[in-house]
């Protein structure tokens, strides 16, 4: 089938590579014209395991191109996916003003009948203003096309968002109109080809599929993460809890590791503009806003333990393994090392840090005076960092933070303290060896 999608950000690329692998023909729009010309040459502007091989690929055999001109994609297909940026606005409810300017830019050039989806995280009702927005230009122009608008949220995750495109749990297709519903059934039919994949509902509904689950997952993480600092306080091993619950198949194991808070660029913003959402039809939301609360609360739990354990911070070095919001990706947004960080540095400490990934990425986290004036060092190696630091926190559980030498650690670290953000490590052996360890909610 022939595709277009609007928006080469994370969603829409991910998309549109994977669409194309599938043997489909896709144009990838995007105003943002660097870009387009580092996407055409293959240069893929995030890190995403598999991702550039899938682009390379479907630019090779001809079935994925790139442009800035939307119109002229639009010549070649009749399947439009809205997949720009819905970024928080000031009260943290989800901008739309990308994916309305799509939709005009849609109206303004459609000539058949196309399916619009929207695949970007948008707030219920959101489908809605899209298609009032294309017919307002199709009565601007006094045409009359028929056209449908359908849901279609995506449900990828950060680092494994190539495997989670090509072998999804479910694929939610929010639909009235039978006709639109073939064409996506018929896009989708290769994705679902052993087990029955795609789930057919309302608009509004399939619109709030998409902030349900992630907000399930965020209440999941918070809720945990509210134990597990009981825990602490009860002297209590959270992670004995953890195999407690997870084994009764209704709580499962998934999304119930305590931490330092969840970040990225779906489960803080998602949560929030549900919030808002309730909000505007004057419904309180408050176990929303008491998870929310409790992650905002939980990204300051590492620096105090720091603080406990060293005191006055001034003068101290902090070693940091992990910057990125988790591992396998290089994205930074909401991570949990940001708040860390930035507090060691308010409180006089230098910070040495590491990330397998995210170490350019991070950088604009920070305020530049505080790398000029030695205050917070990049390392190359996360042994680096280590050298001659008070403290080691773990921040994000990368794969080669799991097994470190802990005898060249003891060697490295001036009060031998480890700080485990994500309960990685095993305190007994971590205290037989002279370690101070804290994780969160371990005895
Ligand atoms: C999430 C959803 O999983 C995905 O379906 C949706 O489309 C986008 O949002 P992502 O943001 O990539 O994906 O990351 P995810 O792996 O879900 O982790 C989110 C955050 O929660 C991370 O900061 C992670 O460290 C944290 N987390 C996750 C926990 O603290 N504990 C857990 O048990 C699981």
């Amino acid at each position: 089938m022939n595709i277009t999608i609007v928006g080469t950000g994370y969603v829409g690329l991910v998309s549109g590579a994977c669409f194309a692998d599938m043997g489909n023909q896709v144009t990838c729009v995007d105003v943002d014209a660097a870009k387009i010309e580092r996407l055409r040459a293959g240069d893929i502007p995030i890190y995403e395991p598999g991702l550039a091989a899938v682009v390379e690929r479907g630019i090779k055999l001809g079935l994925l191109s790139f442009t800035t001109d939307l119109p002229q994609a639009m010549t070649q297909s009749s399947i439009y996916f809205i997949a720009v940026g819905t970024p928080p606005g000031e009260d943290g409810s989800a901008d739309l003003k990308y994916v309305l300017a799509v939709a005009r830019e849609i109206g303004q050039n459609l000539n058949e009948y196309a399916v619009i989806v929207d695949k970007s995280t948008v707030p219920v009702g959101t489908a809605d203003k899209v298609r009032e927005a294309i017919q307002a230009e199709l009565d601007l122009r006094g045409v009359d096309i028929p056209f449908d608008v359908v849901s279609n949220p995506e449900f990828l995750k950060e680092g494994a968002a190539v495997s989670d495109f090509m072998k999804p749990d479910r694929i939610i297709i929010g639909t009235d109109s039978e006709r639109a519903g073939a064409v996506m059934g018929e896009l989708y039919q290769d994705f679902s080809r052993n087990h029955d994949k795609v789930m057919y509902m309302g608009v509004r509904d399939a619109e709030m599929t998409k902030y349900a689950a992630n907000a399930m997952l965020a209440t999941k993480i918070s809720f945990m993460n509210e134990i597990a600092n009981l825990c602490d306080a009860l002297d209590v091993d959270v992670e004995e809890v953890r195999h407690g619950i997870g084994s009764d198949s209704r709580i499962g194991y998934s999304f119930i590791y305590p931490g330092c808070g969840y970040g990225g660029s779906c489960f803080p913003k998602d949560v929030q503009a549900l919030v808002r959402m309730a909000d505007n039809v004057k419904f309180d939301a408050k176990l929303l806003n008491a998870v929310e609360e409790r992650n905002i609360a939980q990204k300051h739990v590492l620096a105090s333990k720091v603080t406990r354990h060293l005191g006055e911070l001034n003068g101290k070095t902090i070693a940091v393994w992990g910057l990125a919001f988790k591992p396998g990706t290089d994205d930074m947004r909401e991570a949990p090392s940001i708040v860390l960080i930035n507090s060691l540095l308010a409180a006089g400490a230098t910070v040495k840090v590491h990330d397998p990934e995210a170490m350019t990425t991070s950088k604009r986290e920070f305020a530049p005076k505080f790398v000029e004036e030695g205050q917070l060092i990049y390392c190359d190696h996360h042994f680096d960092a280590t050298e001659d630091a008070d403290a080691l926190v773990l921040v994000t559980e990368w794969k080669q933070y799991r097994q470190p030498d802990f005898d060249k650690l003891k060697s490295q670290l001036r009060a031998s303290v480890i700080i485990d953000g994500r309960n990685i490590y095993n305190p007994e052996k971590l205290k037989q060896m002279g370690f101070v360890y804290e994780g969160i909610g371990r005895r």
